[in-house]
């Protein structure tokens, strides 16, 4: 047996020390140094990240590793000298409810080398991402597709946004007269797409809580190229653009005169509905097509209503999509907005940053602490839950995660957090 699936099969006390046959490891949380890491060790951190997630190092892979914005922030964790983990960050401004925006720290990226894991280098790392992010400012980190739905709540982060994958069988998917449409698409070409596509899609990002501010690096990388694989069209309705698609071919088959491909669906965003139907529209009538693939689409959006046979759209997985930490509890709370019902009072437990921990007086008029009883308590992972939209605060209490005091409040707090549209966030990072 290695020494690591040996460490893996200790038990571990709470700092993270390992115990094998009554003697303690060297690899105590003290021995586990975090700091931000060096350019000449970049490499090394890139290809470590690559082999914790079982992919292969690329060019272009590396050239965004590269991109200031999170290579500014990224921490290695250094186990005697080697470098066993790593994490990143970048800042960016997240929608919440009501159309406002919140500070905080994208992040990503953690990774462990597989003969270093399950000795607290993680919790090293995320301990000391989180405190740094605290320390700039930033009221929450959002993380994008966790690969282990277990993994972050310990560390007090809540699942703040689904998405679902969908398939439609374009050749057979006919619009019903009756959806909503206005307006005209037109195709452009990548390079003079970029600019204005970036710009809707800030635009639509200031509709739906859940979205972020896109840095410029997260576009795809060939999408300016002249031999970019992805197409464009834009959607102008009264008001102007009011949304896109980019899309490209895939499955590519060529039998004789016969061609045929499918169309997968990287982005679409809209600022309206009107645009949405028209876009899918757009999609479904592009000839020599048969299926087009939307991963990760809002869970909101129901193209199968619009359709005159609706089992022509199906969707697939229904997946966990962005978890949300919420570092100072007060200005996120107070950041968004709230419907109208009676005020509840939030009883809040973080064991991470006790400082959060109180109680909280939610109302349509806005959020302060009291020291009055809390109606309903909760951990902030749990409050992540309900903070977007994802949940409502009476799923939760079902499901044992919240703490009803006062059963009144339960539904108050439903009214209070109800979303107009399912949080979504709709950029991979
Ligand atoms: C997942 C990963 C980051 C964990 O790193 P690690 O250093 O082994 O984690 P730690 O030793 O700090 O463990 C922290 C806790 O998470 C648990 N844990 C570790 N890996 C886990 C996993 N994959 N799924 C669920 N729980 C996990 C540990 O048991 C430990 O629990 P405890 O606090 O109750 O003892 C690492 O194994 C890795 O890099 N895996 C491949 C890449 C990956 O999945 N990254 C996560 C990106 S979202």
């Amino acid at each position: 047996m290695y020494e690591s699936e040996i460490l893996r099969k200790a038990p571990r006390d709470n700092a993270g020390t390992c115990h094998l046959s009554g003697r303690t490891e060297t690899c105590a949380m003290s021995d586990i140094t975090i700091r931000p890491l060096h350019v000449h060790e970049q490499r090394e951190a890139y290809e470590l990240a690559m082999r914790a997630y079982h992919l292969s190092p690329t060019d272009s892979g590396w050239k965004r590793w590269l991109e200031p914005l999170s290579a500014d922030r990224r921490f290695g964790a250094f186990l005697h000298g080697t470098l066993a983990g790593v994490i990143s960050a970048f800042s960016t401004e997240l929608t919440v409810p009501g159309g406002r925006t919140l500070t905080v720290a994208a992040t990503g990226g953690a990774a462990v080398r597989a003969d270093y894991s399950r000795r607290g280098v993680l919790t090293a790392l995320m301990q000391e991402q989180l405190r740094d992010c605290a320390e700039r400012g930033e009221k929450a980190t959002y993380g994008w597709g966790p690969t282990s739905a277990t993994l972050y709540g310990r560390y007090g982060s809540g699942i703040a946004t689904n998405s679902k994958n969908v398939h439609i069988t374009s050749r057979n998917a006919i619009f019903r007269n009756d959806t909503p449409t206005g307006g005209a698409v037109r195709m452009l070409r990548n390079s003079d797409a970029i600019p204005l596509i970036q710009e809707i899609y800030q635009s639509a990002a200031s509709y739906r809580p859940g979205m972020i501010r896109r840095p410029t690096g997260l576009w795809p990388d060939d999408l300016g190229s002249t031999s970019s694989e992805h197409n464009v069209a834009v959607h102008t309705g009264p008001q102007g653009d009011d949304g896109f698609v980019l899309y490209r071919p895939v499955n590519f088959s060529h039998d004789g005169p016969n061609l045929q491909a499918d169309l997968f669906v990287d982005d679409l965003h809209t600022t309206n509905p009107h645009a949405m139907s028209d876009l899918w529209r757009f999609l479904t009538s592009i000839d020599l097509t048969s299926e087009i693939y939307a991963p990760m689409r809002p869970i909101d959006e129901f193209i199968d209503l619009m359709l005159i046979d609706p089992r022509q759209y199906r969707v697939g997985e229904v997946q966990d999509h962005t978890l949300l930490r919420i570092l100072d509890v007060l200005e996120a709370l107070a950041a968004r907005s709230y419907r109208r019902a009676k005020p509840v009072v939030m009883g809040i437990v973080d064991r991470l940053f006790p400082e959060n921990d109180g109680n909280y007086r939610i109302s349509s008029q806005g959020v302060e602490r009291t020291g009055h009883a809390a109606q309903v308590r909760m951990g902030v992972e749990t409050l992540a839950m309900i903070y977007l939209g994802a949940w409502s605060p009476s799923t939760l209490a079902i499901a044992g995660r919240i703490n009803v005091l006062d059963a009144e409040a339960i539904s108050a707090a439903d009214e209070l957090f109800r979303p107009t549209t399912a949080p979504w966030c709709g950029t991979s990072f």
